[in-house]
């Protein structure tokens, strides 16, 4: 018998877990285990059959995890979305009861988390009110939970957490489900806290992650957040003619896309080496290139310790362009259409101060080459 903080620190060893409860004790010997509540009375746990198969949680052959699992993203988003399709084509989301008449009462829909799980949340706020017409708030668990928030029970509320344990986030859903508010987990981690306390659970199949930077995680929470945009949409009729069968296609079609950004990963490497001893970096984009910027200004302090910020392109000039020097690092992020020439000349701005500008947009826009000193392309999508 074993004690762990987490799975797959003992996947290697045992398949039958039980989850343990807060306030729990628990007496283990090499033949039994007892688990006791507050009042000392002892309680009877199912045991957790784990599934995952004991090599998810080792490197196999990369050099470390977080590599890993950055290419473990095609299969992680396939997994999340193709479980939640019908041979009609029709989206499932299992997991959520919800009636027809519970998604068209919702006013408004709260979404909270902490980190990159939040910069997911700020994506699923823009493709939530988009298509399916609701307003969304955003908020970091750790300020949610100390503030008066405005729900009840017509507010929606969906906490991301890839571990569901993070304590701000499960406090933050302890705070909702006081005031009403119908709760749903997007969780990565089967049986977690959150999970087990929200509603309902929708899961992102990422495969347990160990990298504390997290990747496959956070694009799985995208794809959750795009699936219950579109059913939202559908449910409530915002729909034109033909998108949802359209919007299914786009997410069926996603992993290969990222098979095709991966592919570039040498040259991007290549470009990356020549930043690694930078002073700053800023990252800058419009809407959901924006939320994007935000995630990856994160991860580049967090990876690199390179100190760096995010900003949305327009209020750069605002201020913070003050700090471009001559060969200041910029990655400009265009790839929303309608945006693309004003974020483009928020780039003209801050060249003018000596920036090197790095482009991030789709196939297509190789205009970008006339602003930028590099440029990398991802496929287009809705
Ligand atoms: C941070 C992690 O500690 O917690 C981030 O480094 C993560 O990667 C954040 O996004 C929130 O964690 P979780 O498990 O609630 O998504």
């Amino acid at each position: 018998n074993f004690i762990a903080s987490d799975i797959p620190a003992i996947l290697k060893h045992v398949r039958k877990i039980y989850l343990i409860e807060n306030n729990e004790t628990v007496v283990l010997t090499a033949s039994s285990v007892k688990i006791y509540n507050a009042e000392r009375r002892e309680v009877h746990r199912e045991v957790f059959n784990v599934t995952w198969d004991a090599d998810a949680a080792e490197k196999e052959g990369y050099d470390h995890f977080m590599l890993k699992e950055i290419h473990e993203q095609p299969k992680g988003i396939r997994n999340t979305i193709t479980r939640r399709m019908d041979e009609e084509g029709n989206i499932v989301l299992d997991g959520i009861r919800m009636t027809k008449e519970e998604i068209e009462n919702f006013n408004k829909v709260y979404i909270v988390a902490c980190g990159t799980a939040y910069h997911a949340g700020l994506i699923g706020k823009t493709v939530i009110e988009k298509l399916a017409g609701i307003s969304v708030e955003v908020d970091v668990a750790s300020e949610f939970r100390y503030r008066d928030p405005f729900v009840d029970e017509n507010t929606l509320f969906i906490a991301i957490s890839q571990s569901g344990e993070t304590a701000d986030t499960l406090a933050a859903l302890r705070l909702a489900r006081s005031k009403g508010c119908p709760v749903i987990g997007l969780c990565n981690v089967l049986g977690s806290s959150i999970a087990r306390e929200a509603d309902a659970t929708m899961y992102t199949w990422a495969g347990p992650e160990i990298s504390v930077a997290t990747t496959k995680a956070y694009s799985t929470q995208l794809a959750a957040c795009y699936l219950l945009a579109t059913e939202f949409a559908r449910v409530r009729g915002t729909l034109a003619d033909g998108q949802y069968e359209h919007l299914v296609t786009e997410l069926e079609a996603l992993p290969e896309k990222i098979e095709k950004t991966l592919a570039d990963k040498e040259r991007i490497q290549w470009f990356a080496s020549k930043y690694a001893n930078a002073k700053d970096a800023f990252f800058i984009g419009r809407g959901l290139d924006y939320a994007v910027a935000l995630e990856g200004s994160l991860k580049f302090k967090e990876i690199s310790y390179i100190h760096s910020e995010a900003f949305a392109a327009g209020e750069m000039k605002h201020g913070p362009i003050s700090l471009v020097e001559n060969g200041t690092l910029v990655v400009g992020i265009l790839t929303q259409p309608d945006l693309f020439e004003k974020s483009v000349s928020n780039m003209v701005e801050v060249k003018s101060r000596g920036a090197f500008l790095m482009g991030l947009t789709t196939y297509g826009n190789y205009s970008i080459e006339d602003t930028a000193g590099f440029t990398v392309y991802v496929p287009k999508t809705d």
